[in-house]
């Protein structure tokens, strides 16, 4: 039931132009923090919020000034009056929910892992251009504009080619086994919470992995609690990518070209910052003495978020079907990779 927040329901302008009308689906973490960006846009706003529970949906609406707030997600994707929705909901929930709201006619950005198998994938993607329909998966960590000046760096070979990379996830999350990082029926473990940001971010640099081998720690519940990747990318590149969700790391990416190493301090999926050692690739040089070092500066105000909202939104108001930031071929690659590795990867027992 809709239920009004107050009278302000603004279908405002920004700059001579109509803003995106948002819709979000879930009320948990990361749909916090999502709601919060919208103070920091110029051409979104948020205009409803859905929760399986009345009252949390109503709690949500009134702590981001959300005008309808309703106890279904079907009851806001009927709403005419709403341009894209987010998905934030457990991983488990991705596909039926966004098979849902592309069935009725609502362009999505759906969080990152975008389904479970690389079948449902394919099935949403088909879904998305049969009815002609935006769909995006919400690897935010492509939204960044260092990313993309590092990715410029190392497509130019300006310091040669890159021939190695490390990156790291891991923290230490709720290891309660019915929450949603240790529950297999949520869709939990470590690759598909945190394994996909190295995973994704390395593939963005390098290109595609044409062989791999991986090691994994399986908890009581039967998830990955912690993964190692070591990799081989299509460019001949190497990189050692690892990810955890009961052990904290440094969170950091490292790309050693020929002339220059590149460090993404953490948070590397969201960063403001990149540093460039650039040592020349002498017999004996090394990023700890380079020659010179330059900085990649990007700061944000907010959570980062703001660059995803920013981002969808133009592709909603250009009329675009997928982001060319974050194309739907690689979401099916990315599933289809996770399969494979998750299929693949030597197993060994963890006392959790
Ligand atoms: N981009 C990022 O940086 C980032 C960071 C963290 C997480 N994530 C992603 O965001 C998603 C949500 O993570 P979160 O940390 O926000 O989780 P969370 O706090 O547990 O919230 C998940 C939400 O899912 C909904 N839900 C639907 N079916 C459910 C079920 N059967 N059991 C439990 N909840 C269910 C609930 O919404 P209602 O009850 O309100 O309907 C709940 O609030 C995940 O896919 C995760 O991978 C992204």
């Amino acid at each position: 039931m809709e239920y009004p927040i107050n009278n302000n329901d603004q279908s405002s302008q920004s700059g001579g132009f109509k803003k995106i009308r948002w819709g979000i689906l879930g009320t948990g973490k990361i749909a916090n923090k999502f709601a919060s960006e919208f103070s920091h846009t110029a051409s979104a706003e948020l205009a409803a919020v859905a929760s399986r529970d009345l009252e949390r949906a109503r709690s949500f609406a009134s702590a981001h000034q959300i005008p309808k707030a309703y106890g279904s997600y079907e009851e806001l994707l009927e709403q005419e009056d709403i341009d894209i929705v987010y998905i934030g909901l457990v991983n488990s929930a991705h596909y039926p929910v966004t098979r849902q709201a592309l069935l009725a006619g609502k362009p999505v950005l759906c969080e990152k892992p975008f389904t479970l198998h690389a079948e449902q994938t394919q099935e949403l993607i088909q879904l998305a251009r049969q009815k002609d329909l935006f769909l995006m998966e919400g690897l935010w960590t492509r939204t960044f504009p260092v990313i993309d000046r590092v990715k410029e760096i190392v497509s130019s070979q300006k310091y040669g080619k890159t021939t190695l990379a490390q990156m790291d996830f891991g923290f230490i999350g709720n290891l309660d086994p019915k929450g949603r990082l240790m529950n297999p029926e949520l869709g939990g473990g470590a690759l598909y919470d945190v394994g996909i940001y190295p995973l994704t971010t390395a593939r963005h640099f390098l290109g595609d992995i044409t062989e791999f081998q991986a090691m994994a720690t399986l908890s009581r519940t039967g998830v990955d609690t912690r993964v190692i990747i070591q990799a081989q990318h299509r460019s001949g590149a190497l990189s050692v990518l690892h990810a955890s969700i009961d052990t904290a790391s440094r969170k950091e990416a490292y790309l050693f070209m020929e002339r220059a190493t590149i460090h993404i301090p953490c948070p590397f999926w969201k960063p403001p910052v990149a540093l460039c050692a650039i040592h020349g690739g002498g017999i004996g040089s090394s990023p700890n003495t380079p020659v010179e070092t330059q900085t990649i500066s990007k700061p944000y105000s907010g959570n980062g978020f703001e660059f995803e909202i920013e981002h969808v939104s133009e592709c909603i108001r250009s009329g675009l079907k997928e982001s060319p930031k974050m194309t739907l071929a690689e979401t099916l690659q990315t599933a289809q990779m996770i399969e494979k590795i998750r299929s693949n990867w030597k197993i060994v027992k963890n006392s959790i």
